[in-house]
């Protein structure tokens, strides 16, 4: 008898990677939708792979045919070049038709905690598009709204340590104290998965157990990476800067100034149910010896086949 096929977008990243393993830890075959083919692939032969090729879509299609679920994880951290928040909005509606083409019953969607039509932020107004668009598509959905992701690959906390691990001194923009409510990634893809096999259209927070100020954030890290870092309060201005004078050297993107104002705002936190049990800082405890070792590079990552 052939299995029902999962497609997972972005398997061989960050999120997509630790849905695919429950996929498979549970049996399910999955296919993957990749935009970079420079990735490593962690799961060999047992995972299929086409192209998240948005310029095609006959192509976007051909990948989805056969499908059951798509677990969509695709979005964009920033603009850069070519690539901002209304293409990704764009590519998104794409994604969605060519679903529905293919016979995809269910979407389950990774968004973000408080996405809003009249924030500021493009990446939380285009969250906002994104899951009207989702609403309208005519598939079944579940829509998911982690917090900050937290867990082996992630790039934030991973930099945090990385930066408290080589330098006397980490500046926090502004005073620190706004607060962020992260997730542990293997408890997010246990809730998407779960999220698959209901039948209704919903829309959830996806929060762990505890609440923690950004400075309280980087001092756990700081902890277990064994860092004896001064850490200070800073102009925002300032630390943004610094961030930027860092990712040139680095040539990266460490923080942008929509993130820091993200973070201030209070986005990464929400009073929606708390689903997931894993405390950040027992993990940071138990990785500590792991985190910050080597730099992630968000631009490599992502942008790698424009630019490199
Ligand atoms: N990470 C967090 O802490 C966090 C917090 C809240 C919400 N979220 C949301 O969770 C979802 C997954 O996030 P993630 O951090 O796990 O992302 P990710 O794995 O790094 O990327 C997710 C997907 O987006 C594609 N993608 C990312 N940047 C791209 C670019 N510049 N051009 C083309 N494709 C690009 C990736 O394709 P390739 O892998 O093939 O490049 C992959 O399919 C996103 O919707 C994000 O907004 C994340």
């Amino acid at each position: 008898m052939s299995q029902e096929v999962n497609v997972v977008t972005g398997a061989f990243g960050y999120t997509g990677r630790y849905i695919t393993r429950r996929l498979l830890d549970l049996g399910r075959p999955v296919r993957t939708l990749i935009s970079h083919s420079h990735l490593h692939n962690p799961f060999g032969s047992q995972v299929s792979v086409a192209r998240l090729d948005f310029s095609s879509r006959e192509r976007l299609q051909e990948g989805l045919c056969g499908a059951t679920t798509l677990y969509n994880t695709y979005w964009v951290r920033f603009c850069r070049g070519e690539v901002t928040f209304e293409l990704a909005v764009d590519n998104t509606r794409l994604l969605l038709e060519a679903a529905l083409a293919a016979g995809v019953r269910r979407i389950v969607h990774i968004s973000v905690t408080n996405p809003s039509h009249s924030s500021a932020l493009p990446y939380f107004r285009g969250k906002a598009e994104v899951e009207d668009v989702i609403k309208r598509s005519g598939l079944s959905y579940a829509i998911l709204r982690p917090a900050l992701i937290f867990g082996q690959g992630d790039i934030l906390i991973n930099n945090i340590a990385w930066l408290l691990r080589r330098f006397p001194l980490f500046l926090l923009p502004g005073t620190g104290s706004y607060r962020l409510q992260p997730i542990f990634a293997p408890e997010l893809a246990d809730i998407a998965v779960r999220a698959a096999d209901r039948q209704d259209d919903f829309v959830a927070d996806a929060l762990g157990p505890d609440v923690y100020t950004f400075e309280e954030m980087v001092r756990l890290t700081g902890q277990a990476v064994g860092s004896r870092c001064l850490i200070l309060p800073a102009p925002r201005r300032l630390a943004l800067f610094c961030c930027r004078l860092l990712g040139a050297v680095l040539k990266d993107v460490i923080l942008t100034s929509d993130e820091i104002e993200g973070l201030s705002c209070e986005l990464l936190v929400s009073d929606g149910a708390i689903e997931g049990v894993t405390r950040l800082s027992d993990w940071l405890r138990e990785n500590g010896a792991d985190l910050g070792v080597h730099y992630a590079s968000e631009l490599f990552r992502h942008f790698e086949e424009r630019e490199g």
